[in-house]
């Protein structure tokens, strides 16, 4: 792998290997047999705000042997507009790899092309990658490796946004049941559909179909960032899809809740729901820096 650019563009083949290498490193947590990012920096410029990502890249980088390096884009010349492909022909003459948070999916395109260095997607308005990675990890910790072509999933709510975008292509590359529901304008475009060309994306504007007999029902917040101006309109519209209780009850046995975080309780979910599933959730919190090892350990290795 030369970057993590998207799920789109990974194989099945490479999904399952970063899934196997995320569930191997996380087991020798503290006891790696190699520190592949030794003697490495890699940087992280982030646009938005995070938590989870900016420290598990944090950590990770430094439990593999490397140097993170914090860029917020406030505080360097990128943010003062200075070109992409400048900033990426510099650090890419000092650094060893790059992760990312921005808007437009084409700057850490060009970013990765003008460097030269690995890049790693950490967020842009087309998807989120390492989040899926590591909710992937979660759903094989929590119901065994193997069983992707028999589990139905859903998301609820903005589900044409990054983190949805992203499951669709896991269901594309790893066969299993994706039902999206949300209101009419929020579904997948017809092109997105057609690209994906994709028999198990099931799309709904009926929130109880998408959850029947589901496994692992998701959800985000309906006002991803960069989208605060159209709180005001957006948010009536999605209420039918908040995950609760009353939703709950006919998903199937067993079931689990699972959202990215951060959450907006009263939301996109209930406080009430948010508390029953809080183990599965912040362990999927806590799999961001396993699934991301892999990432990491993956790029070193394959671009050393
Ligand atoms: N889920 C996630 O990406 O969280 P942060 O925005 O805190 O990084
Ligand atoms: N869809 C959300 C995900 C946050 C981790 C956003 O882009 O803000």
């Amino acid at each position: 792998m030369k970057n993590l650019l998207s799920i789109k563009e990974l194989t099945g083949e490479q999904i399952r290997m970063l899934l196997d290498l995320g569930h191997r490193l996380k087991s020798e947590r503290g006891n790696h047999r190699e520190l592949p990012l030794t003697g490495q920096t890699w940087a992280l410029i982030f646009s938005k705000s995070s938590t989870r990502t900016r420290v598990s890249f944090e950590v990770g980088i430094s439990e593999l042997g490397g140097r993170p390096m914090f860029l917020s884009t406030r505080d360097i010349q990128l943010g003062r507009g200075e070109p992409i492909k400048d900033t990426a022909r510099v650090l890419g003459r000092m650094i060893h790899g790059a992760v990312i948070r921005t808007y437009g999916q084409e700057e850490v395109e060009e970013f990765a092309a003008y460097s030269k260095i690995p890049t790693i997607n950490a967020l842009t308005d087309l998807e989120h990658p390492c989040q899926i990675l590591a909710d992937l990890l979660t759903i094989e910790e929590k119901y065994g490796v193997g069983s992707w072509k028999e589990m139905k999933i859903s998301f609820l709510g903005d589900v044409d946004n990054n983190m949805g975008r992203s499951w669709m292509w896991a269901a594309k590359h790893l066969g299993f049941t994706l039902a999206l529901a949300g209101p009419e304008k929020a579904l997948p475009k017809a092109e997105t559909l057609a690209e994906l060309d994709c028999p198990n994306i099931i799309c709904t504007t009926d929130p109880a179909e998408a959850v029947r007999d589901c496994t692992v029902i998701n959800t985000d917040t309906w006002i991803s960032m960069g989208q605060e101006a159209e709180k005001g309109t957006k948010e009536a519209a999605f209420f039918p899809y908040q995950v609760n209780a009353e939703l709950l009850k006919t998903a199937a046995p067993g079931h689990s809740v699972f959202h990215c975080l951060p959450a907006y309780r009263g939301y996109e979910i209930t406080e009430e729901v948010l508390e029953a599933h809080a183990p599965v959730i912040f362990t999927e919190a806590e799999n961001r820096l396993h699934a991301q090892k892999a990432v990491l350990y993956t790029l070193a290795k394959d671009n050393a």
